[in-house]
C-alpha cells in the first residue's frame, strides 16, 4: 500500500503560526485568516515530503526544522502583517468598536467599568478567555457572553489578576515595619491611640494578613500598647474575597514567611496548604469595594493600594489618587507597589517618604 506523502513542512508552519498567534490580541484570528496565512506561508518555503515508510515522521520534522526554521519562521512573520492588513473575508471587525462595546456590556451587565483601564493589558486578558472558548472576534465573544453568563466568572478573574503573596516584595516589609513604629510613636505623642489601615485591592487578604502579622509582632515590643487597630481589606473580585474569608493559602503564597511566623501563626493541612489561625483573621474586616465607582474606606491612616494602579489609565490614576488623599487622616500614608509611581502632578497632593519602597506621604493643600 502506497502511504500518503506528508508535507512536514505544514506542520512546522502550523505549529509556529499557532504559536505566535496566541500572543495577538490586535488582529483577527479567524479561521479565514488563519487558513490564508498557512497557504502564504506555504508558499514561501519550499515543501519537503515525506511518508511513513521513510521511518519514524518526527525524525523527519526535527530535521525540517533545523534546515527551514529561519526560513518559516519569517514567513510566518510576513503572512500574520500581510493577511491581517488585508483580510480575505468582507466584514473585517472593527476591533476597537467591538473592544469598546464589550467593556460598556461588562458594565452595564455587571457593573464593573474595566473603560478606564490599560488596554492593551485588558486585550490580552480578554484574548486568553477567547482562546480557551475558541473565538476570534469581541463580536462572537460578546455574543457567547450574552448566551453564557458563566463565563463572566471566568472573565473576571482573567481580567482581575489577582495574583498576590504574603510579604510580596519582602525588603519593602522591613521599611513598611519602621513606617508603622514611627506611626505608632507619633499617635502615642498625640495620645491618638487608634491605626486604621485600608489595603485596597486586597485580592485573596495576603495583603492585609501581612499587615496584621506584622503589627502583632510589632505588639510584642509593647509599642502598641492600649492601641486598638484597624485594618479593611477590599477588592472588586468576589471569589478572591471569598478566599481571603476561607483563608487557607497553598506554599505559593507562603514563601515569604518565615519558619517561626509559618509556626506561630499558620496551622498545617493535610493538602499541603497552610490555614491561617484565627486570631490573625479576626483582626481584618474584608468588604466588596469598586475602587473607582464607591467611596472609600473612612479616615484611614494608611492605605496600601499595591499592584493596582498599574491596570488605570493615567486618568483613573489621578481619580483614585485624589479620592486617597481626601480619605487618609492628615499627615497619612499611601503605599503603592513596587513597580508603580505617582506621577509629577501628584507630587502636589503627596509627598515622597520613601521612594524605594514606594511611600507616599498627605499633604495639606
Ligand atoms: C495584582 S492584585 C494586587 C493584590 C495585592 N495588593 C498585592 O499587591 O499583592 C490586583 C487586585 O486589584 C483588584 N482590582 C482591580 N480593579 C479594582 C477596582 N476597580 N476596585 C477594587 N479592586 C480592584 C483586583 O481584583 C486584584 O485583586
Amino acid at each position: 500500500m502506497v502511504e500518503k506523502l506528508k508535507n512536514v513542512v505544514e506542520n512546522i508552519a502550523r505549529d509556529f503560526l499557532e504559536n505566535s498567534l496566541a500572543l495577538r490580541y490586535d488582529i483577527c484570528t479567524c479561521n479565514i485568516c488563519k487558513t490564508d496565512m498557512l497557504a502564504y506561508i506555504l508558499s514561501r518555503v519550499p515543501a519537503k515530503y515525506a511518508t511513513t515508510e521513510q521511518g519514524i515522521i518526527h525524525t523527519v520534522i526535527e530535521q525540517a526544522k533545523v534546515e527551514h526554521r529561519a526560513e518559516i519562521a519569517r514567513a510566518v512573520i510576513a503572512a500574520i502583517d500581510i493577511i491581517s492588513k488585508n483580510p480575505r473575508h468582507k466584514q473585517h471587525e472593527d476591533r476597537k468598536k467591538t473592544f469598546q462595546l464589550l467593556l460598556d456590556k461588562i458594565f452595564e451587565d455587571r457593573g464593573l467599568d474595566f473603560r478606564h483601564y490599560r488596554e492593551e493589558i485588558l486585550k490580552r486578558r480578554v484574548a486568553m478567555r477567547m482562546r480557551t472558548n475558541n473565538i476570534s472576534s469581541y463580536a462572537d465573544y460578546l455574543r457567547f457572553l450574552i448566551k453564557n453568563p458563566a463565563e463572566y466568572e471566568e472573565l473576571f478573574a482573567a481580567l482581575c489578576i489577582n495574583v498576590t503573596e504574603f510579604f510580596r516584595d519582602p525588603e519593602v516589609w522591613v521599611t513598611l515595619r519602621y513606617l508603622f513604629e514611627k506611626l505608632a510613636k507619633e499617635k502615642t505623642k498625640k495620645n491618638d491611640l487608634t491605626i486604621k489601615i485600608w489595603s485596597a485591592g486586597c485580592s485573596s487578604g495576603e495583603e492585609p494578613y501581612s499587615i496584621a502579622i506584622m503589627l502583632k509582632e510589632m505588639a510584642k515590643t509593647g509599642l502598641l500598647n492600649n492601641f486598638s487597630t484597624e485594618i479593611v481589606g477590599t477588592d472588586i473580585d468576589k471569589a478572591a474575597l471569598k478566599m481571603a474569608e476561607i483563608s487557607k493559602y497553598p506554599k505559593e503564597s507562603l514563601k515569604n514567611v518565615n519558619a517561626q511566623y509559618l509556626k506561630e501563626y499558620f496551622t498545617p493541612l493535610s493538602d499541603g496548604r497552610h490555614h491561617l489561625n484565627k486570631d490573625i483573621k479576626d483582626r481584618v474586616k474584608f468588604q466588596y469595594l469598586d475602587l473607582i465607582n464607591q467611596e472609600s474606606v473612612e479616615n484611614p491612616d494608611v492605605v496600601i493600594c499595591r499592584n493596582v494602579f498599574i491596570y488605570f489609565s493615567r486618568s483613573l490614576q489621578e481619580q483614585l489618587l485624589t479620592k486617597f488623599h481626601k480619605a487618609l487622616k492628615p499627615g497619612g500614608y499611601l503605599i503603592m507597589g513596587k513597580a508603580e509611581i505617582i506621577f509629577s502632578e501628584a507630587k502636589e497632593i503627596f509627598k515622597d517618604i520613601d521612594i524605594n519602597a514606594r511611600i507616599y506621604q498627605k499633604k495639606e493643600v
